[in-house]
């Protein structure tokens, strides 16, 4: 009998053992976080019709910044990355993952339109993931702002056509994708209230930020990159389209702070107070992001801020977070 109870407490202890190395062993990885321009300045400078050698100057430092990340991001061999994107198929109210098995799409530059000069990509989106993704998230906030977006059929069918893709998704992964061709590809569109509501979206999109962080971690298997499509204030130049306003250039500055001391107050304060003058179209992705990094500890990252300028109205930003 006392044999036999020892017996079972063996190999009781025994599965408690093989359950926690399972747990480690399947426990999914956050590689890291970058935040990465969509400008057509940044995608190809050869056609950024200025005289200003300063700005030209300016838009090359992107340029290659942006492709030092894609092979950076190729060398954490992720199994997938995680897009945002302020400019995709948009909902009113929900953040939306495409579902879509494949995304295909082309973007341009700012002086030179397609064709000639089109930039094409092609992505395999991980639909499946996205759907489990929007599943857990329903679970745990009944009436969370979040769903998914199938185009021309079924969520997730193989055969599906194409999901559209423009610049917002397009050039940042144009810099990715040739380096890591076999990494799948999840997007998540920032729904239109970001226009009007940047500001009262904080919470939420910080809240949003700590669910991914915790999804990936606990309920995946994957190495996960995070990227956020993203530029900074459109309103540098009186002559651009929106004008100018004195809140661009400090608005900039406190997202370049934010990134050099992953420091919250000069994002969710300095900036806030900036961003509906500025007019970011990424500020929302940035917040999100500032989430994902909180939920790890703001203390565990190494940031790098690779470059920050306005070679033309509006600013553009890249940078990493690293885990220490
Ligand atoms: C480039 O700039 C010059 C001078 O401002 C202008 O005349 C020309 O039309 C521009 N070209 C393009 C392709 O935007
Ligand atoms: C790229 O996309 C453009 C715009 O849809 C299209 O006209 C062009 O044929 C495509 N180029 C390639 C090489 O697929
Ligand atoms: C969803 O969005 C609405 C605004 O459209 C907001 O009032 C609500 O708090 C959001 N829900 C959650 C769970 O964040
Ligand atoms: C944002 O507000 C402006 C001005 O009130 C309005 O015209 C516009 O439709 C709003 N945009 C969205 C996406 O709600
Ligand atoms: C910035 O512009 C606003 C109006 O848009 C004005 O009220 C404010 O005084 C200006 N600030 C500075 C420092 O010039
Ligand atoms: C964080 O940013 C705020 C406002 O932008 C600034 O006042 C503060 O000194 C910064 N904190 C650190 C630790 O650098
Ligand atoms: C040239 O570009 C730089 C960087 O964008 C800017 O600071 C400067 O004012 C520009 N110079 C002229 C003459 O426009």
């Amino acid at each position: 009998m006392a044999n036999r109870l020892l017996l079972s407490r063996i190999l009781a202890a025994l599965l408690a053992f093989w359950v926690l190395f399972l747990e480690i062993c399947s426990a999914g990885e956050l590689l890291g976080a970058f935040v990465m321009p969509h400008g057509g300045i940044a995608l190809d400078p050869r056609y950024f019709n200025t005289t200003n050698s300063t700005a030209k100057a300016e838009a090359w430092a992107l340029h290659e910044a942006c492709q030092q990340v894609g092979r950076e991001i190729a060398a954490l061999e992720p199994s997938v990355i995680l897009l945002s994107t302020p400019h995709g198929v948009a909902d009113l109210s929900n953040f939306q993952f495409y579902l879509n098995p494949r995304g295909y799409g082309w973007a341009d530059t700012d002086n030179c339109d397609c064709p000639p000069c089109c930039y094409n990509v092609s992505a395999e989106i991980d639909g499946p993931l996205s759907l489990r993704i929007i599943e857990s998230l329903l679970q745990k906030w009944p009436g969370a702002n979040v769903s998914g977006l199938a185009a021309y059929g079924p969520p997730a069918q193989e055969d599906a056509e194409p999901f559209p893709l423009r610049w917002g998704e397009v050039i940042p992964l144009h810099f990715i994708l040739p380096h890591s061709p076999l990494t799948r590809v999840m997007v998540l569109s920032q729904p239109s209230r970001r226009y009007n509501d940047s500001v009262a979206m904080i919470p939420e999109l910080l809240q949003l930020g700590h669910d991914l962080q915790s999804y990936i971690k606990s309920e995946t298997t994957e190495r996960v990159v995070v990227v956020i499509s993203a530029d900074l204030a459109h309103t540098h130049l009186s002559s651009g389209p929106y004008g100018y306003s004195n809140a661009s250039e400090p608005f900039d500055l406190a997202v370049g702070e934010w990134v050099k001391g992953v420091n919250g107050t000069a994002l969710l304060e300095t900036a806030a107070v900036l961003v509906d003058r500025a007019l970011s179209c990424g500020y929302t992705g940035l917040v999100m992001l500032h989430g994902v990094l909180q939920a790890v500890g703001l203390s565990s990252w190494v940031p790098r801020l690779y470059a920050n300028y306005h070679p033309s109205y509006y600013g553009m930003m890249v940078a990493s977070f690293l885990p220490k």
